[in-house]
């Protein structure tokens, strides 16, 4: 797979975006001033060349869909408020699958073309600044498979449908710049017959019934990386209610639970405790509602969606902390390249160490130890590196999770408990709703410790083998 991969990114550039399109990614300085050119089909991630766009940054979507559960299918438009980064002739949005019925452009129709994923746009006068792009779409959406045989994306379910989009499946439902490199904030408005509760994220700001049908408008006033965008629509025993958080914040919860699993008392009951939990070593919940979404899925893992979780059935406890800790790491604090995942699914499973340690189990270095001990150096645990690798069919597996885990363990021990959560806190603040990258982590714990920590993460994030002497 990898070695395919940049030769079909370059089909897909040449025959998007045209002449000269390879160079096009990055323009040179004079073009990238004045003349007005093609945006590039790439945001430039190596995981995934082929997603986003460099040439725009995302401020908003506006989502509005139609659901016919007995077809599967979505009436849908999307427009998508942005700004150039570089005057643009064209540009490319991502979206696999459906059928497009018209784009608009600042309101006038423009021309549009398909190539695989990519939804190219010519408007018909080169935008520059603000820019809104109205797309009028339909059809059954398409379930993204991935390099690791994994479903995402939209996801059909026996009594609707749900999306869990990480890393790229938010293309198979909304035409987007599909990278986590571009936040923006959403309205998502989902009609659907009135027996069926419709999920999404944020705060729910409108429910309105028609002639057998339910309007659900749900608002994201943080923003939000496209792969952490949620709906869920299915028979649901809806739960609202609202929680204190540390500081005495009132916390809206919204959660939907698929009946089959019962009420999900106990799950509901944690999540407040599991909030204030991780507010006590994080700081800050950091953003205005919380909750979790439990249903029937079939892909076989939950996702840290943004304020609301989607669990695949009923959770255990530590999964649970697992994604509510993604709040901080992920989803407000997002990676800038898909390669720095740990710094999501490290100090989430880490999150999930100091939760077993004060609920009868290990303790964080105990359990750093049990990792190191039951782990031969042949064993896949180290190899290949948590934050390097070339195979996107590595992001999920046990290096980025629990090696990157251990990793913040060491970092602890290195520099003490104290200096560890100062880190950790001001991690969280500097970076709130925003992006960060293992060498901003290193810099940050480097200030915060006063000690050099370049070889300790370089030992353990980039070297394909078992750190000795441990
Ligand atoms: N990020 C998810 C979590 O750790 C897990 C996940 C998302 C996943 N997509 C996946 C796991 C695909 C395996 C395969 O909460
Ligand atoms: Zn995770």
């Amino acid at each position: 797979m990898p070695s395919v991969r940049p030769r079909l990114v370059a089909a897909v550039l040449a025959t998007t975006v045209g002449l000269g399109s390879l160079t096009a990614v990055a323009p040179p300085a004079t073009a990238r001033a004045s003349t007005p050119s093609p945006g590039g089909g790439s945001a430039g991630d190596p995981l995934f060349p082929s997603m986003g766009n460099s040439g725009y940054q995302v401020r908003h979507y506006a989502i509005r869909l139609a659901f016919a559960p007995r077809t599967g299918r979505i009436d849908a438009a999307t427009s998508v408020f942005a700004r150039t980064t570089h005057p643009l002739s064209s540009y490319s949005l991502d979206l696999q699958g459906l059928h497009v019925r018209s784009v608009r452009v600042d309101g006038h129709p423009a021309r549009f073309e398909r190539h695989g994923h990519k939804l190219v746009v010519t408007p018909r006068r080169p935008v520059r600044g603000r820019f809104t792009t109205s797309v009028a779409y339909a059809g059954r959406p398409t379930t993204h498979i991935d390099p690791d045989g994994s479903s995402e994306g939209w996801v059909p379910t026996d009594d609707g449908a749900t999306v869990v989009s990480e890393p790229v499946g938010a293309m198979t439902w909304f035409p987007d710049n599909n990278t986590p490199r571009d936040k923006a904030t959403f309205a998502v408005r989902v009609t659907a017959p009135s027996r069926l509760a419709v999920a999404g994220n944020g705060e729910l700001v409108r429910r309105r019934s028609q002639a057998g049908r339910t309007t659900w408008t749900w608002r994201q006033g943080h923003r939000m990386a496209t792969y952490l965008a949620m709906v869920s629509i299915g028979r649901y025993s809806v739960h609202h209610s609202t929680m204190r958080t540390t500081t005495g914040r009132r916390l809206p919860v919204w959660s939907f639970v698929d009946p089959r699993y019962g009420s999900q008392a106990a799950v509901r009951r944690l999540v407040p405790r599991a909030v204030r939990f991780l507010e006590r070593r994080y700081g800050r919940y950091p953003f205005s509602s919380t909750g979790v979404v439990i249903d029937r899925v079939g892909v076989g893992y939950a996702l840290e969606t943004q304020n609301r979780p989607v669990f695949d059935g009923a959770p255990d406890a530590v999964t649970v902390v697992h994604e509510l800790a993604h709040q901080w790491y992920g989803d407000s604090v997002t990676l800038t390249r898909w390669t720095d995942l740990w710094l999501h699914e490290g100090f989430a499973t880490y999150s999930e160490d100091l939760w077993n340690a004060v609920h009868g189990g290990p303790s964080p270095a105990r359990a750093f130890r049990e990792r190191y001990d039951a782990n031969p150096a042949s064993s896949s645990l180290w190899s290949p590196a948590p934050a390097r690798f070339s195979d996107p069919a590595d992001m999920f597996g046990a290096p980025v999770y629990e090696r990157g885990a251990m990793t913040l363990q060491v970092l602890r021990e290195r520099i003490g408990t104290s200096d560890f959560f100062a880190v950790m806190r001001r991690w969280a603040a500097a970076h709130h709703e925003g992006h960060g990258t293992t060498a901003q982590l290193v810099a940050l714990a480097e200030r915060v410790s006063g000690q050099d920590l370049g070889p300790l993460f370089h030992d353990w994030l980039y070297v394909p083998a078992r750190p000795s002497g441990y």
